[in-house]
């Protein structure tokens, strides 16, 4: 009985802890101001990275999409770097080029693949421009996205923008639940301060921030890590509601949902340390997100997963009738869609913390 009770009151913290934290943001801080000197005429010169490895299917249609930005072409710059592709990803880009003359656009070429971040930390060295914006070369952007993001750095409290996301493609339903769930989130934490999530998609980062205290440069380093670390040092890391970007899932679902949460994961181990350590950090109320995302990304899939357990054993050694109902109703609960979409979303941050204990660094196939 004492078996029960323990997998009880875990589940009810498994649930209870992010329905409460959701319920909370969302009544509290969702519809509140942005509390930032927002300026609508502020047009500073942007440049656009696109990290690519074998995008010769998308890199096309992601160049188009960013000349059709309504933003001025003079102001705007973009960079392609490339990590050894194998398929035509240069020479589309090289013939895009030729029939774009009034565009301003650089190809970086590695000749040897490292990965996502080293070839964006290549690119960010011929950086000049107060803007700097990383993007996906499968994402696309709707046509205001520039105009509507860089009013926000007319505050120099600003470090780090990231869009809100959409998915289109196979698994769209369940990222759809997800995606609508997380943006209330991430909005309402960015509006209390900082949030910890960003998405490579879309991040805009502000020059002189990266002048002042860099980037970090840690294990699985990614999108999420240049958020969080710009949060510690003082600055705003915020994901924005009118700034969309969609990207479809591509390759393997499974394992591409493991890698991010690998990503993630690493986040919430390496980050903070690194702030610390290199003696940026400032304390400020996105400690308290921090906690509670932590929480949220290193604890709480574990208590899920114990009661489980505890449930199963309890069937097991005792026949409990409790425990079979218990686990019955739980297993009946996955006919609804963002029941399902939690549990493997759960699923997913356990596995990846498991996979991080031997993997070194993560360059991705699809
Ligand atoms: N230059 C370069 N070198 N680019 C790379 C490399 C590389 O070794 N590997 C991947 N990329 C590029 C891809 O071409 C794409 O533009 C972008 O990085 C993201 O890769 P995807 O293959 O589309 O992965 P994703 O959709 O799962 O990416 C998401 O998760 C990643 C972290 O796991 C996004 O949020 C990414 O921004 C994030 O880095
Ligand atoms: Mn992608």
């Amino acid at each position: 009985m004492i078996l029960i009770l323990i997998a009880i009151i875990l589940g009810f913290m498994h649930f209870g802890v992010p329905l409460i934290y959701y319920w909370y943001l969302k009544t509290n801080w969702y519809n509140k101001p942005w509390n930032i000197d927002i300026d609508y005429n502020y047009r500073p010169e942007v440049t656009i990275i696109i990290p690519s490895y074998n995008e010769a299917l998308f890199i096309e249609k992601k160049l188009n999409n960013i000349y059709e930005q309504n933003y001025p072409k003079k102001l705007l710059e973009v960079m392609v770097v490339d990590s050894a592709s194998n398929d035509d990803t240069i020479e589309v880009v090289n013939n895009w080029s030729k029939k774009h003359l009034d565009f301003k656009l650089q190809i970086i070429v590695e000749s040897v693949r490292k990965g996502k971040m080293p070839a964006i930390s290549k690119a960010l060295k011929y950086v000049t421009n107060p803007v700097v914006i990383l993007s996906d070369a499968d994402s696309l952007l709707n046509n205001n996205a520039i105009k509507n993001a860089v009013k926000y750095y007319a505050d120099s409290s600003v470090a780090v923008l990231t869009s809100s996301l959409k998915y289109y493609g196979k698994k769209q339903y369940v990222e759809r639940n997800y995606r609508r769930f997380y943006n209330v989130i991430r909005i309402a934490e960015s509006k209390t301060h900082s949030t910890p999530i960003h998405s490579g998609v879309f991040q805009a980062i502000r020059k002189d921030f990266i002048d002042r205290c860099g980037l970090p440069y840690h294990q699985g380093i990614e999108d999420c890590s240049i958020a969080s670390y710009a949060a510690f040092c003082g600055y705003r890391a915020i994901q924005l509601d009118d700034v969309w970007a969609s990207e479809p899932l591509r390759g393997n679902y499974f394992k591409t949902k493991i890698r991010r949460a690998q990503h993630n994961i690493w986040n919430f181990i390496l980050t903070k340390r690194y702030a610390l350590e290199k003696g940026v950090y400032v304390e400020s109320s996105f400690d308290k997100i921090w906690r509670i995302e932590w929480w949220l990304h290193i604890v709480n899939p574990w208590l899920l997963a114990l009661s489980a357990v505890l449930l199963t054993i309890n069937i097991a050694f005792n026949q409990s009738i409790v425990a079979i109902i218990l686990l019955s109703a739980g297993l009946a609960l996955m006919v609804l869609n963002i029941f399902r979409t939690w549990i493997t979303q759960q699923t997913y941050l356990l596995v990846a913390m498991v996979k991080n204990i031997w993997t070194k660094k993560i360059v991705w196939n699809r």
